[in-house]
């Protein structure tokens, strides 16, 4: 998933628009952008919404993001929404792994109740929301089996944290921010899990989410979430690899295959070895999924 675009479920223009943007993902949101006043009218709008896009030909995944398990709201949250099948829950805030293991096991009474395949529903979880979670992230090299992928956050955690800015004056994420930016890829990464980038807020410089996105997809982030439809070309586009990539993709993978016996080979001048291959393999396996 290259786009994953956040969609307020309590807003009807919302919601009608947001199957036609090109996103990857749609991710209906019941936590932060909807007001607790609106909570109870989201949860119908977001289940409706499920069960009218599921069966459409090509539609992006649908998550759902529920509120934090230390909210009241979490619970009936899952009840709107499970019966409409979603194909994963965003799970924010998380301490560690251990939160994401309870939500699993919410997971395993609603799907066992609504005649779901048991753990057909995954989890993305927004890894870096606390300060606590920060210093939590290996515990998920032991997630649950659900976890599809890990994604963090500054919004919340810099309002914890107390910080006056998240970046500086150039755009580039200040020190902590970036600490948790690349600590949520690494673990990613060392977990098997999607790596996930943050949301670009500004979301009418689209030269400056470009150029986020580029140093995302340079770094190993192979998506990110947005936030407005507009921001969703420029997303999926940064995480495609180009047809340059591809083709020394596949360039190298023949020279791997027709010299069996090679370890270190030379390509134009350049050594390669393993690591070239298993990078290639990587951007066939994308270009694969974007649907190259
Ligand atoms: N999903 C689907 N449609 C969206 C959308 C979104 N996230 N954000 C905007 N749109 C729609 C608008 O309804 C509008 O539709 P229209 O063409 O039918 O009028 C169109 O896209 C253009 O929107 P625009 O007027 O440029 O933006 P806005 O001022 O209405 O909204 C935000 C700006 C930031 C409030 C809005 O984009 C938003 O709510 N984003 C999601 C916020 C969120 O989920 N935050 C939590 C995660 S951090
Ligand atoms: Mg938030």
């Amino acid at each position: 998933m290259r786009s994953l675009l956040f969609v307020p479920a309590d807003s009807e223009k919302k919601i009608a628009k947001a199957m036609s943007v090109g996103a990857d993902c749609l991710i209906l949101d019941l936590e932060d952008s909807v007001a607790p006043a609106r909570k109870a009218a989201a949860r119908p709008m977001a289940a409706a919404f499920l069960r009218a896009a599921r069966d459409r030909p090509n539609r992006p995944k649908l998550y759902v993001r529920i509120n934090a398990l230390d909210t009241a709201e979490w619970p009936a949250d899952l009840d709107a929404v499970m019966p409409a099948r979603p194909d994963g829950i965003m799970h924010p805030k998380p301490r560690g792994a251990e939160d994401v293991d309870r939500l699993a096991i919410a997971l395993d009474h609603a799907e066992a109740k609504h005649g779901i395949p048991t753990a057909a529903t995954r989890i993305i979880a927004i890894a870096t929301e606390v300060p606590m979670a920060v210093l939590t992230l290996p515990t998920y090299l032991e997630a649950s089996s659900r976890l599809e992928g890990l994604t963090w956050g500054a919004e919340d955690l810099s309002a914890l944290m107390g910080s006056s800015a998240t970046r500086e004056a150039g755009g580039g994420w200040t020190s902590p921010y970036r600490l948790a930016r690349d600590l949520c890829l690494f673990t990613a990464m060392a977990a098997g899990r999607q790596p996930i980038d943050t949301v670009y807020v500004d979301f009418r410089n689209t030269e400056g989410l470009a150029e986020e996105c580029r140093l995302a997809a340079r770094d190993g982030f192979t998506g990110k979430m947005a936030i407005h439809p507009d921001q969703v070309a420029t997303i999926n586009a940064a995480f495609t690899p180009t047809s340059a990539e591809i083709t020394w993709a596949h360039e190298i993978i023949a020279l791997f295959r027709d010299n069996p016996g090679a370890g270190a080979l030379s390509l134009r001048g350049q050594m390669i070895d393993r690591p070239h291959a298993v990078r290639a393999d990587r951007i066939l396996i994308r270009a694969k999924l974007a649907g190259l």
